[in-house]
């Protein structure tokens, strides 16, 4: 969600003359877009201002901005803490961004944090690079969920739905840009246009974006296990464009723990929608999240953790370590586990997982997959870098001209995050 929030950043800025630089020394503005989920990236934000800081020095007119969730969790405070920045910009209040610059250039802070009832940063198109293959959609913004360990409810506001006319236009504007594969983004998907009267309900949507031309894949992320339809399910079997993954955030294995954190299912519910979803699609890719560490979370909790990641033998997940988030339910619960029993925890969890997922890509040696070509790896400029359709990294030799292409490819060596392939 972020990433996407600032490609549409990137975009308001094309519009008002800006261009991009990698070299902040050379920067006319700077914003941060930040993220507040845990406590570690808001930390980060202070430190990166302290630099910019530092840049301002030598450079009077610098414009600095802090857009995201920390701003919008901080507000004015941020301006008490870091008066050097110019302007503190909230989540629902991109649009704003260009009187904002103006505002700075004209020398007076500012601070927009309002939610608004239209969901006017929902509606436009982001940035999209020459040569990409893949997309962001946003469909929905915010959270009526309120789990208890979470702040998104709070710095993202409550679930809106935008309008399935302007998703299915964006993404027929993005496919004849070229674009392949999109990704449509919700902080809970399955309850997208609930409470929008007449429009259609995810499946739905799904089906229709199925149908536009040119379009190869559809990913979606995130989804919440309560809400998880029989239909959506059905999805999987019948949409030939839909990615064969999901991505069904568990948080943990114990159904004390799960009340806790107020998820709604039990262990045994997750379980019975994983099964379903391998019935209908026997190859599916599964990840997940896992929080370790949630207040009251016993070794025996954490055994029932370790024991559904044994049982469902995800394909990857991402984990964490619980972090106290200001409002939250879970902030004010009392008995907090030490950080040191966190980390133990979560080291057991995570190697555990390594197997597991060295395991899964072992099967795949020696197999031919179908990838759709992104780029150039990140980590090595000579290869090629593509994902099959159940979510797996494959890094290959190739040609440039070879991206946005689906080829296939034989894999020759796996690791566990990524595998090696070779054209075929
Ligand atoms: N502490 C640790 N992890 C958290 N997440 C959300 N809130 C917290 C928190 N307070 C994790 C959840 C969620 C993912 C995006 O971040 O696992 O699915
Ligand atoms: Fe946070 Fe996801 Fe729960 Fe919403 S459903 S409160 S975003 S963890």
């Amino acid at each position: 969600m972020n990433v996407n929030d600032s490609e549409k950043i990137l975009f308001i800025l094309g519009k008002e003359g800006y261009l991009p630089t990698k070299d902040e020394t050379k920067a006319d503005l700077i914003i941060l877009n930040t993220c507040s989920v845990r406590k570690k990236p808001e930390h980060k934000v202070y430190s990166e201002l302290g630099r910019f800081k530092k840049l301002k020095k030598n450079n009077k007119d610098l414009i600095i901005g802090v857009g995201g969730c920390v701003a919008q969790q901080e507000g004015e405070n941020l301006l008490i803490r870091a008066p050097y920045v110019n302007f503190v910009f909230g989540t629902h209040n991109i649009h704003k961004l260009p009187e904002l610059i103006k505002s700075a250039k004209s020398r007076k802070q500012k601070v927009e944090v309002d939610f608004y009832k239209e969901i006017y940063s929902l509606d436009f198109q982001g940035y999209i690079e020459d040569n990409k293959v893949t997309s962001f959609v946003t469909i929905m913004q915010g959270c009526d969920n309120y789990c208890s360990y979470c702040i998104v409810p709070y710095v993202r506001g409550s679930e809106k739905s935008r309008s399935s006319k302007s998703i299915i236009n964006e993404i027929k504007l993005l496919t004849e840009k070229g674009i392949k594969e999109v990704t449509l983004l919700g902080q809970n998907v399955n309850s997208y246009g609930k409470n929008v009267k007449g429009e259609l309900t995810f499946p739905e949507l799904l089906k229709k974006i199925n149908l536009i031309p040119g379009l190869k894949r559809i990913r979606f992320t995130t989804s919440h296990p309560k809400d998880i339809s029989d239909e959506l399910i059905l999805c999987f079997g019948e949409l030939e464009k839909l990615a064969c993954h999901i991505h069904l955030p568990v948080q943990s294995g114990s159904d004390k723990i799960l009340f806790r954190m107020g998820r709604g299912y039990t262990k045994k519910d997750y379980l019975k929608k994983i099964d379903a979803l391998r019935k209908i699609k026997p190859d599916i890719a599964i990840t997940t999240d896992f929080i370790v560490g949630f207040p009251g979370e016993t070794d025996k909790d954490f055994m029932e953790t370790i024991e559904l990641t044994k049982k469902v033998e995800f394909d990857e997940f991402f984990s964490f370590k619980y972090s106290d988030r200001p409002k939250t339910k879970a902030y004010f619960m009392k008995d907090k586990i030490p950080e040191k029993i966190k980390g133990e925890r979560l080291k057991v969890l995570q190697d555990i997982q390594k197997d597991i997922t060295m395991k899964i890509n072992n099967k795949l040696k020696g197999k031919i997959l179908e990838i759709l070509v992104e780029g150039k790896s990140k980590k090595n400029n000579q290869q090629l870098t593509g994902r099959t359709k159940d979510n797996k990294i494959v890094n290959f030799q190739g040609e440039e001209s070879l991206i946005g292409k689906l080829l296939q490819v034989k894999i020759e060596q796996v690791f566990p995050h990524s595998l090696k392939g070779k054209i075929i």
